[in-house]
């Protein structure tokens, strides 16, 4: 298909300025002698990293009063050496609820989230501007608030204390909801939208909504419903993030280059989505290589292939499609290549690009 760009060239996404783009990075991968090409991929190509799981409350503080930072800090620390930006993921999450929380009465409950998140944030304050305070809150089905601990013991209330202990802690950072499964415009985004205007409506601090943007391949809703999405929480005066960002390829019809083909369409349509998109700010993918990738875990399938990477970290036909819909420069001139999910916008820029080749070309032979 010939995407302009080659495993070769010194070209990184690290380079473009037209968005941040991130990873979520493992720590116990960070810290493996052998695992050189992870740390230096990690590092040459992405701006921003995320911990894929070491900020989560459970993995922090499995035990009460013994919390055990040491799993982040590999993290930040690699972070900071490589000059890359730290997005902190997340403070409160259903799924992430350390054991010792269950049977604690209402107040108890509310101090200690209030405490978790005063002393994560605080530790962290000079590093991390940008945090996930509250993770997947409503419904997949839309019926309105998840049931969880936290919302069985504190009420829905528990989100915006959530937000204002984060705010207090740290008044500078980015404050961002973070949710799934709403991305294509739907019931729950309605459901979604409506938590965050009367908790806006009522001063909470939340500055921005997270997009995790975990697809399927054969069922990814597109960029016309996700600008819709997008559109009505920038109407919020939220700004926006792509956070979690993979693609399962395995129920993709046909042989393995095209499901890889047609993921790279995807992962372009996604990146697209937000580089035109006025509130959209950063792209975040859940990992960068095949070889880590919570979907086996999730899905009990081996065989997906849901990032840029593949296993032995060759760039799969989505980096390059990446690098396109970042910069028109890193695009092949056969844009009937380019699947339909590119815009026409992205089409153009591919058009202008080859014309401006072919005129030099010409020019070089007279
Ligand atoms: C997942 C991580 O990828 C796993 O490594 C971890 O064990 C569980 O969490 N939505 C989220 C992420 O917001 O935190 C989840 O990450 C994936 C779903």
């Amino acid at each position: 298909m010939g995407w302009l760009v080659t495993t070769s060239d010194a070209w990184y996404l690290k380079q473009t300025n037209v968005t941040v783009v991130g990873s979520a990075a493992r720590s116990y991968v960070i810290a493996d002698t052998n695992a050189t090409q992870y740390r230096q991929i990690l590092s040459d190509q992405f701006q921003r990293l995320t911990p894929e799981y070491e900020l989560q409350w459970a993995a922090l503080a499995p035990v009460r009063g013994q919390t055990n930072f040491s799993q982040v800090d590999v993290l930040v620390n690699f972070a900071m050496q490589h000059s890359m930006d730290v997005y902190g993921h997340a403070l409160v999450w259903y799924m992430s609820t350390p054991g010792w929380l269950n049977n604690l009465s209402k107040d108890k409950l509310n101090t200690e989230l209030q405490t978790h998140i005063a002393s994560v944030v605080g530790r962290y304050k000079s590093v991390i501007n940008a945090w996930t305070v509250v993770n997947e809150a409503i419904a997949d089905d839309a019926s309105g608030f998840r049931k969880c601990l936290f919302y069985d013991v504190l009420g829905n209330d528990y989100i915006n204390t959530a937000f204002r202990a984060a705010h207090a802690a740290d008044p500078n950072a980015t404050l961002f909801y973070n949710d799934g499964n709403f991305e294509g415009y739907n019931g729950k985004t309605i459901a979604i939208y409506d938590m965050l205007r009367i908790s806006i409506a009522a001063g909470v601090p939340i500055h921005g909504i997270g997009f995790q943007s975990h697809y399927l391949g054969w069922d990814y809703p597109g960029r016309a419903n996700i600008t819709k999405t997008m559109d009505l929480f920038a109407s919020l005066g939220l700004r926006i993030r792509l956070t979690e960002i993979d693609v399962q390829t395995r129920n993709i019809p046909g042989p393995r280059a095209y499901k890889l083909q047609q993921e790279a369409a995807i992962f372009a349509d996604i990146v697209t989505t937000c580089v035109e998109h006025h509130a959209c700010d950063g792209i975040t993918f859940w990992g960068f290589t095949d070889a880590y990738t919570w979907i086996p875990s999730l899905t009990g399938f081996t065989t997906d292939e849901p990032l840029l990477y593949d296993t032995t970290y060759v760039p799969k036909p989505g980096y390059y499609s990446v690098m396109c819909a970042l910069n028109s420069r890193f695009c092949a001139c056969d844009s009937a290549a380019v699947s339909t999910h590119v815009s026409s916008a992205s089409k153009l820029r591919v058009s202008v690009v080859c014309l401006y080749v072919a005129i030099v070309f010409f020019a070089a032979l007279c």
